[in-house]
């Protein structure tokens, strides 16, 4: 029997990351740079490690939620391009333009912010305009506005007027027109702040843009979800030539004997409806298996299914193995990815919990290792 492989591990393949990246430089043509999202420590995934599987893949960019994740990555990357896409206190706009990373801006009271700051540490900072065309989140509603704060950046000496941007709300709905509709507001914004910073990276798509619409590509996409395998309309990531990176493994600690109407777990949720065997496993919400899944999943063990049964713990699950079974403790199990013939995704962990694929893989804690393979 292969010896388990602990408590709980999340195994990263690395080169799939790489050739998923590959597959969507690919995709988007030469004309197109990659810039690949590693905020939430890579969704799950591990973000230092991810980011350079993805530059080896092509990427030419990194992108990240906050300021502190920048300068975790430019420990890594020291000439690599980082774009910071949330909002900033004056505190973090510090800790980003120190790390050298390229910051989002909307408003002119934070341009003039970026402008001061930029004089203290005695650097240019390059910076983004953002045009909220329909996400309704960060970003300038009015066009002209934002065209006019275009402007204003490129006249600012200590700025420099990188990009131009927008994000989409619905392009993981295949059914929504409301894609196309932000691409018309965006397309003359990206046009005039164009003519004013001739050379400037135009871009919007995320991953199920860029799977999606050419259109949406411009000069660069910012894919994440895609770059990790995982599929941004929560079907099958094969379909799009996708590998999944991320498998969840633990084992079976311990096999019982249930007779009959004997429960397992808090609360008694799950009875054994006839005598039957219960394996346990080491791991629970703790580490990310989230509660919702309490009789509502299956596991990998000897590459075939077998139900979680009872409440989910904070460090134990159960699951049924059956009236007769020759599962041992010390068994290895999985609980995404791969096992013998069978497989089980994110894609299907998240519908069982009527989420997102996103939300799964983040939500992997970080008592959870991460073992990384080529
Ligand atoms: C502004 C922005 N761009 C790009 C992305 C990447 O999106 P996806 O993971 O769907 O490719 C995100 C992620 O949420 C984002 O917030």
């Amino acid at each position: 029997m292969a010896e388990p492989s602990g408590r709980a591990l999340a195994v990263v393949d690395a080169g799939a990351v790489e050739r998923n990246c590959r597959a969507l430089k690919e995709r988007v043509g030469e004309g197109t740079e990659l810039c690949a999202v590693v905020k939430a420590n890579g969704y799950g995934h591990g973000a230092a490690t991810c980011a350079a599987a993805a530059l080896r893949g092509g990427a030419t960019r990194l992108a990240v939620a906050a300021a502190g994740e920048a300068e975790e990555l430019r420990l890594h990357f020291p000439d690599t391009p980082i774009l910071v896409m949330g909002a900033l206190t004056k505190e973090e706009l510090r800790v980003a333009l120190t790390t050298h990373a390229e910051i989002a801006v909307w408003r002119e009271d934070f341009r003039e912010l970026c402008s001061r700051m930029s004089a203290d540490l005695g650097r240019m900072a390059r910076v983004h305009v953002k045009l909220d065309s329909g996400m309704g989140r960060l970003g300038e509603r009015d066009p002209e506005a934002l065209i006019e704060l275009a402007r204003s950046c490129h006249d600012d000496q200590r700025l420099e007027l990188a990009g131009v941007w927008t994000h989409f709300a619905t392009a993981d709905e295949l059914e929504d027109g409301f894609l196309e509709e932000q691409l018309a507001v965006f397309r003359p914004v990206a046009e005039a702040v164009s003519e004013i910073a001739p050379g400037c990276t135009v871009h919007a798509a995320n991953s199920a843009a860029t799977l999606r619409d050419p259109q949406t590509h411009f000069d660069m996409v910012r894919c994440g979800i895609a770059i990790y395998g995982l599929d941004p309309f929560q079907r099958d990531p094969t379909e799009h030539g996708l590998e999944p990176a991320l498998e969840l493994h633990s084992y079976v600690a311990d096999v019982k004997r249930f007779e009959r109407g004997a429960s397992a777990g808090y609360g008694r949720t799950w009875r054994a409806p006839e005598d039957t065997w219960v394996g346990v496993l080491p791991l629970g919400y703790g580490d990310g298996v989230r509660r919702g899944l309490s009789n509502n999943a299956e596991v990998l063990v000897d590459g075939r299914r077998y139900p979680l049964v009872g409440t989910i713990s904070m460090d134990n699950i159960t699951i049924e193995l059956g009236p007769d079974t020759d599962v041992e403790p010390g068994t290895p199990a999985v609980l995404i990815g791969p096992q013998g013939s069978g497989r089980i995704l994110a894609e299907e962990v998240a519908a069982r919990l009527e989420t997102i694929n996103y939300e799964v893989t983040c939500g992997i804690s970080q008592r959870v290792p991460r073992e990384y393979r080529e």
